[in-house]
């Protein structure tokens, strides 16, 4: 079976959570990567809907191994809290979930430092989802972070623990917020390790037996790429490699062992939180909400809306080296007449055909549009490529011509069966 790393080819929320489930079928293992629980990946099965934040989409079906990799924080109180949600809904999770021990450990004080930063930020705050997920990833970097293995150790995480408290409480302090209790951090992580214990283990051993057995992997991609910390809109990114390369360092699967990308991206374009979005547009974002959609699965915050925008996806399918495009949410543009694709960037004299890494440029850019005839028929009950409208057949055409990978899958609806195979 293959190997796939699947990545957002736009801004996150592109309706990952659907096609790793869908996609689960052609493997025996699904892996987390990168990120923590400023993820939400969303799947509907049988009209129930199920939010997971830190545990990979792979955990709905049975008898599928589920890793989260090394290259995850995890915030331990919150993966609790979503194992046992799951378990109360009859989800398999003992025999299934497996957690790397060196992924590194989100603490209450990475969410405090998170929330103050935004806020001397003023007007120039990212809009995290105050996750501390920065906070975290820039412990692991200072080389200052704890990990699973230092968690479940109970000496050494009482000793660790107290000594980090102590320290950024002097920060907090600082900057005019409340020192954390060192006692109660201690308790109530004490009590989560002592849950995630029987959990966690040496997942990059287990995924070379995986890798020896081909039982095929799938690595389900956090966020999208341009919040990728080295490739997306830098300052106002995420914390980790959201591109396809951080499937690799996330989790100890050599590159040598994939074997093809699939990006997945919406048939228009969405953003939560601040920074440059070049296609938004009032008109598309005014449709989507006022249909009940576009609104954040882990904050509930709308989400910013625009038009299509081939430029970045271009851009996303070269980073990434995506071969194979899942289409999604294509539904959300059955009412309108035109339906607009952005083609370029214009700045002054310059039309970029690439994403500018000048936030001061990107922020400025024109986007230079063509025009595309809209269906105006639903498109929710098609389940195969002819029973689409031709003009919706078109756009999507057209669309995965100019990102320039090929079409694979196109969704049309939340459900598993809304799912249509080019
Ligand atoms: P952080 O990851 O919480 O530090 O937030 C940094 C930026 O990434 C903010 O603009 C967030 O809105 C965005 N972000 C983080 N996780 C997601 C996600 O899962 N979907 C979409 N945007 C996200």
């Amino acid at each position: 079976m293959a190997n796939i790393i699947l990545v957002g080819a736009q801004w996150g929320d592109e309706g990952k959570g659907k096609i790793i489930d869908v996609l689960t079928d052609k493997v025996g293992v699904v892996v987390r990567t990168q990120g923590g629980n400023n993820a939400g990946h969303t799947v509907f099965i049988n009209d129930e809907k199920f939010v997971l934040h830190l545990i990979p989409s792979g955990i709905l079906r049975k008898d599928k191994k589920c890793v989260i990799g090394n290259g995850v924080v995890i915030d331990p109180i919150g993966l609790c809290e979503e194992m046992e949600g799951l378990k109360k809904r009859g989800v398999k999770i003992d025999g299934n979930l497996f957690i790397s021990e060196t992924a590194h450990i989100v603490f209450p004080y990475h969410r405090e430092l998170d929330s103050q930063r935004e806020v001397l930020k003023g007007k120039n705050k990212i809009g995290t989802t105050k996750r501390g997920i920065g906070p975290a990833y820039a412990d692991k970097a200072s080389r200052t972070g704890l990990r699973t293995l230092d968690l479940i150790n109970k000496e050494r995480f009482k000793e660790l623990l107290e000594a980090r408290t102590n320290e950024n409480n002097l920060i907090l302090k600082t900057l005019g917020a409340n020192p954390l209790s060192f006692k109660e951090v201690y308790e109530q992580y004490s009590v989560a390790a002592k849950y995630l214990k029987p959990y966690v283990t040496n997942t990059v051993m287990l995924l070379q037996e995986e890798l020896q057995k081909e039982t095929g992997i799938l690595f389900e991609g956090a966020q999208g790429t341009f919040l990728d910390i080295d490739h997306g809109t830098y300052p106002y990114v995420t914390s980790s490699n959201t591109t396809a390369g951080g499937a690799c360092t996330g989790s100890g699967v050599p590159p040598t062992c994939i074997d093809y990308v699939v990006g997945v991206m919406k048939a228009y374009t969405t953003r939560v939180g601040e920074g440059p979005l070049p296609s938004e547009n009032s008109e598309i974002a005014d449709l989507l909400h006022s249909m009940g959609r576009e609104f954040g699965s882990t904050t509930g915050r709308p989400r910013r809306c625009g038009w299509f925008d081939a430029v970045s996806t271009s851009y996303a399918v070269k980073i990434n080296g995506i071969s194979k495009l899942a289409i999604t949410n294509l539904d959300g543009l059955d009412t309108l007449g035109v339906i607009k694709v952005c083609v370029g960037y214009k700045y002054g004299s310059t039309t970029y055909n690439y994403v500018p890494s000048d936030i001061n440029i990107l922020t400025k850019v024109e986007p230079v549009y063509a025009e595309f005839e809209g269906w105006k028929k639903p498109t929710i009950g098609a389940s195969n490529w002819k029973e689409l409208p031709l003009n919706a057949r078109k756009y999507l055409r057209a669309i995965a011509e100019l990102s320039g990978a090929r079409l694979n899958i196109v969704s049309v609806g939340p459900d598993r069966k809304q799912t249509i195979f080019v």
